[in-house]
């Protein structure tokens, strides 16, 4: 790779994508093609840390990955491939499990609450699923990582992971910073203000798909949860206006105002005129995904094809950082 920056980010296919991850994080991954050189994965590995229903996995494996090429992902220029294609991932996984703490492990906010909400499965690959994604970072020597604020702590750990091997090794890893976007790093469920919008979220109304219709998104956010005032107006922190501050949020990320100028055209106006437009925005946003998807997910053979290079090209890059970090703990070579 020439002396461009190196991104990577990875999205697991446990559902279809929805307005937090793009808005947190997809949208991102889009904007930086033309300036980084771009790793992105579609991480089916991480996805089986829950039970997943096979034939349904791999119906989302692939819409995962349409889908990104859909939002505008060029797998000419950017390097996406599906993570299980490439086995230097699990390899240098293990090899960091080596050189992480229990404890480290132990306080992962995400592995508490996931153990809590699956509690009939708390199996050891939840437990040591940062180290995974410290191993898919730092496999492609990463220096930016694009995600929401939720995934700050495993960013975090990542480093710490490299800067322990390297520490006893000598340079193998560069350390990587979480890139997380102004104002959109954590979009909140529509139904329940106070909580992140998540794919895993019972609720229907909680959270918008990018692929769900016009009629559909609209209805969404005429029944998003606010509170008992009217005015547009932003107040940070304010757990009570929770609602339309997220809301406020999102249209401003959407439209590319900022709060001051989304909170100026709604000014005397009320919720329900503010969530109708907020509502049209992020389906007009949507609607080309929507159009390009169709296309190109009709196309199987097309889609194998990108996947296949992108599995090739994505371990020619990993096979170096393997090498070097192999021969570093004192693994023979053949
Ligand atoms: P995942 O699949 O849960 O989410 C994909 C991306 O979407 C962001 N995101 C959000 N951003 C804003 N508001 C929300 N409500 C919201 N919900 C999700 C996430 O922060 C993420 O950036 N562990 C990762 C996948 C992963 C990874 C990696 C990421 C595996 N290896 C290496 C970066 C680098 C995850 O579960 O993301």
């Amino acid at each position: 790779m020439e002396n461009k920056k190196i991104i990577f980010s990875g999205i697991q296919p446990t559902s279809t994508p929805h307005l937090g991850n793009y808005l947190g994080a997809l949208k991102n991954w889009v904007a930086m093609q033309d300036e980084y050189e771009c790793v992105y994965s579609v991480v089916d590995l991480h996805a089986v840390t829950v039970r997943q229903e096979p034939a349904k996995l791999r119906g989302q494996i692939a819409e995962t990955y349409a889908l990104l090429m859909a939002m505008g992902i060029d797998t000419e220029k950017t390097v996406l491939f599906v993570q299980g294609h490439n086995p230097h991932h699990t390899q240098l996984a293990w090899l960091l499990s080596c050189y992480t703490g229990f404890g480290e492990l132990s306080r992962m906010t995400q592995f508490k609450d996931k153990s809590e909400k699956h509690s009939e499965n708390i199996n050891a690959g939840l437990f040591t699923y940062p180290v995974l994604q410290a191993a898919d970072i730092l496999l492609y020597q990463a220096d930016l990582v694009p995600v929401g604020e939720d995934q700050k702590q495993h960013l975090e750990i990542s480093r710490d992971i490299a800067v322990r091997f390297n520490n006893i090794y000598g340079e193998a890893f560069t350390l990587p910073q979480a890139h997380i976007p102004l104002g959109c790093g954590k979009v909140m469920s529509l139904s329940e203000p106070r909580r992140k919008m998540s794919k895993s979220d019972e609720n229907p109304h909680a959270c918008i798909s990018v692929l769900d219709d016009r009629d559909t998104v609209v209805r969404k956010f005429k029944r998003a949860v606010t509170d008992s005032g009217s005015e547009i107006v932003y107040r940070e922190g304010d757990d009570l206006k929770a609602g339309i501050n997220n809301l406020i949020s999102i249209y401003a990320a959407v439209t590319g105002k900022t709060v001051a100028e989304t909170e100026k055209e709604f000014s005397g106006k009320g919720y329900g005129e503010f969530k109708l437009a907020v509502g049209e925005a992020v389906a007009d946003m949507f609607k080309p995904v929507r159009e390009e998807y169709a296309r190109i997910a009709a196309d199987k053979t097309h889609l194998i094809s990108r996947m296949r290079d992108g599995a090739e090209k994505s371990m020619k890059i990993s096979a170096k950082t393997l090498k070097k970090v192999c021969k570093k703990v004192g693994f023979l070579q053949l």
